[in-house]
């Protein structure tokens, strides 16, 4: 390849650019369902210690680039790693998820750090330096951050909640306090990656994964503003830097999305049909997705037929092959590598 055109496929469709056969990546690509990382995992001790070593974080983020090729890597960390910067409590207790001590109050607010700590997260940036300078030449580096929300809902609750029910009530009885988190998580995420970007990422994708429990009026002020001014003030320090925005559900709330117009790529969740989603989507925005990772632990034809679905709805478009949402545990590694063959022999 000559002259200023990227070589690394993913950079090119977040670009607008078709790329045939379809570049792959897969979201919670370094994990448990890996024997290589279970046992890097094992030698870590805990999942934070494994995300805070640079030397281990970089040896599961490349992983999963050795063992299948894929066109990106995503840098082996936690959304939850901001609200430990800023001071909050963060455990992950084994089999059950993140632990945290919940934040309710201005006054527990007022005992966070002011701004994001970066050196606190050095070895996030150290472990991106690393990987950057092993992986191949075609192939993208991703950084990484949660959504203001997303990440509000844990500090609030201490954990996962089904619907994110103590965040929303709270965003209801206290829309000072969570006007005041939110705008904290914005502060933090921008520098946050920006920093990512320094180091070497060639792209940044927002995780706001609980989007779609809001109501209408405050999917607004809670999801799509704060991700926009993270995105705006990314762009306007670090122009290069490509942004996907994984948004669940899709409806209004991906419509919106999408009409903001700060998105290089939307990822979709693995309930959209492309066929019916896409011509909503201005073709030269890039998607990403949305296989069901469950028809990735089924294997055989289920897979076959999803992956083709997708194929078909997405040829002739700027597309990254993933999942609708992370890779799970059960997956076997025989059906991951079925799924690449089949995309890459399209
Ligand atoms: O994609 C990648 O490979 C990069 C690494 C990555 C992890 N978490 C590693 C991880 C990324 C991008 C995330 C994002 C993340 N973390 C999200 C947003 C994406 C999504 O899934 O909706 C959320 C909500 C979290 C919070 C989180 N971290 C939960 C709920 C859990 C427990 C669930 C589980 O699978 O155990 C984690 C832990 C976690 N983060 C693991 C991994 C590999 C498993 C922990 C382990 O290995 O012991």
């Amino acid at each position: 390849m000559t002259g200023s055109r990227p070589t690394k496929a993913v950079v090119r469709i977040l670009a607008g650019d078709p790329v045939w056969p379809l570049p792959i990546w897969l979201m919670r690509q370094a994990g448990r369902y890996l024997p290589e990382y279970r046992e890097v995992r094992a030698r870590a001790g805990s999942f934070l210690d494994l995300c805070y070593t640079p030397s281990l974080a970089a040896e599961v983020t490349l992983q999963p680039i050795r063992r299948f090729g894929f066109d990106a890597a995503i840098i082996f960390s936690d959304i939850l790693v901001i609200p430990h910067a800023l001071g909050q409590d963060v455990g992950f207790v084994e089999n059950e998820g993140p632990r945290l001590k919940p934040i309710t109050s201005g006054a527990d607010l007022a005992g966070l750090a002011d701004g994001l700590p970066l050196q606190r997260l050095a070895p996030v940036f150290e472990a991106l330096e690393r990987v950057k300078g092993a992986l191949p030449a075609d192939t993208a580096l991703l950084g990484f951050c949660g959504a203001p929300w997303t990440v509000a809902s844990y500090m609030i609750a201490g954990k996962g909640t089904p619907d994110q029910a103590p965040a929303r009530v709270t965003a209801y009885r206290d829309p000072a306090f969570m006007a005041a988190l939110i705008d904290r998580l914005v502060e933090a995420s921008t520098a946050y990656l920006t920093a990512q970007v320094d180091a070497g990422a060639d792209a940044v994708q927002i995780f706001e994964s609980f989007g779609s429990a809001l109501p209408p009026d405050l999917f607004g002020p809670l999801s799509l503003d704060p991700i926009g001014r993270i995105v705006r003030r990314l762009k306007a320090a670090r122009p290069a830097a490509q942004v996907i925005i994984f948004v669940r559900g899709g409806g209004a709330n991906l419509r919106q999305v999408v009409e903001a117009g700060f998105a290089d790529c939307i990822a979709l969740d693995w309930t959209l049909d492309p066929a019916t989603v896409l011509p909503g989507i201005p073709a030269s925005l890039a998607t990403q997705g949305n296989l069901d990772p469950l028809a990735l632990v089924a294997g055989g034809e289920p897979l076959d037929r999803g992956i083709d679905a997708i194929l078909q709805g997405v040829r002739g478009r700027p597309h990254i092959f993933n999942l609708g949402h992370g890779i799970v545990p059960e997956t076997p590694i025989v059906h991951v590598e079925r799924m690449i063959a089949r995309v890459r022999s399209a």
